[in-house]
């Protein structure tokens, strides 16, 4: 065994939070410019754990951690080694619990790193597996998406684990505002199953509604309607809202960047926290917007042009 290192990034979900759990379909974009990398080393002391500011024993982690031991466990195991020490280390360059994919992207990178370290191959699968036995930890039955989506090269088109590519033909660009609010995803996706429990009737056609917009935007994404998208992204925040996965700053911050001119605006991810999105329709648009959600309190602002998918600033 020898040093490893892996690599994975932040995603953002379009359309298709929460109903994606429910089998319904989810546009994603990787975003490649804010990285998550973990290193690992070998050890002769207990295996130790640096990450987010926490270091010691790996089997005295904090709760917070527990997706990135069960992580650190299963790559062990698959690479043959389940009594390997090791020296484990992550590096995000995005904050967590903000709907950014943190703990699917910090388990599929350590996962990645541990592989490496003991030139253990996994194919595309294996990887998927072992990161959703740590999702499972971290929010209880993940669909899968974030898993997917913070390993891919491009947007994506993911539905009941079956992930294909997709082609983004917008001549727009995309705002994400971090609220600075701490989401959890394991709450929000465990507040709507206890509805979908309670209130079948009412939760049901609001899920089928999401998947319903999710549908049609793949189609305006492909045919590059940038109105018909916008309003999508105001009825699935809405939908979200009525889910109870939004509060009063992700409402605020989504009402600033339409009165700023976006073309539409939503949550994206666990909701209840993290991360907005807007869509704007020139660049200097997407400035103005980011700048209004900068002084509606926003703490950190990305701008991204989907079409060329790439950064923008
Ligand atoms: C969280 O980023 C996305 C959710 O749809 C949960 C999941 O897909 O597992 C809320």
């Amino acid at each position: 065994m020898h040093a490893g290192v892996g690599q994975t990034v932040a995603k953002i979900i379009l359309f298709g939070e929460h109903s994606v759990v429910y089998g319904y379909p989810a546009i994603a974009m990787p975003l490649r410019n804010l990285r998550m990398i973990a290193r690992v080393e070998p050890t002769t002391r207990p295996s130790e754990l640096s990450s987010l500011g926490w270091v010691g024993p790996l089997d005295e982690a904090p709760a917070r951690f527990a997706s990135i031991v069960r992580a650190v466990d299963a790559a062990l195991e698959f690479a043959g080694h389940p009594n390997a020490r090791l020296r484990i280390e992550t590096h995000a360059e995005f904050p967590p619990e903000r709907g950014l994919g943190s703990s699917a992207a910090a388990a599929g990178a350590v996962i990645r790193a541990v592989l490496s370290a003991f030139d253990v191959d996994a194919e595309p699968e294996d990887l998927f597996d072992l990161t959703q036995m740590a999702e499972r930890i971290a929010h209880g039955h993940p669909s899968g998406l974030d898993a997917t989506a913070t390993s891919s090269q491009s947007p994506i088109h993911f539905q009941a684990g079956a992930t294909t590519a997709v082609q983004i033909n917008l001549s727009a660009w995309i705002v994400v505002a971090d609220s600075g609010i701490h989401g959890s995803t394991r709450e929000t996706v465990g507040h709507i199953r206890e509805e979908h429990e309670r209130c079948p009737e009412v939760t049901r056609p609001r899920l089928a509604e999401l998947g319903r917009i999710t549908a049609e935007a793949v189609d305006d994404v492909r045919a590059g309607d940038v109105s018909g998208l916008g309003q999508k992204m105001n009825d699935a925040h809405r939908l979200l809202a009525e889910l109870g996965v939004s509060n009063a700053r992700l409402d605020q911050l989504t009402a600033a960047a339409r009165s700023a001119g976006a073309v539409g605006a939503k949550l994206t991810g666990g909701g209840r926290g993290g991360c907005v999105i807007a869509l704007a329709r020139t660049s200097a648009d997407a400035k103005r917007i980011a700048a209004a959600l900068g002084m509606a309190g926003a703490t950190g602002t990305w701008v991204y042009a989907p079409h060329a998918y790439e950064v923008a600033a």
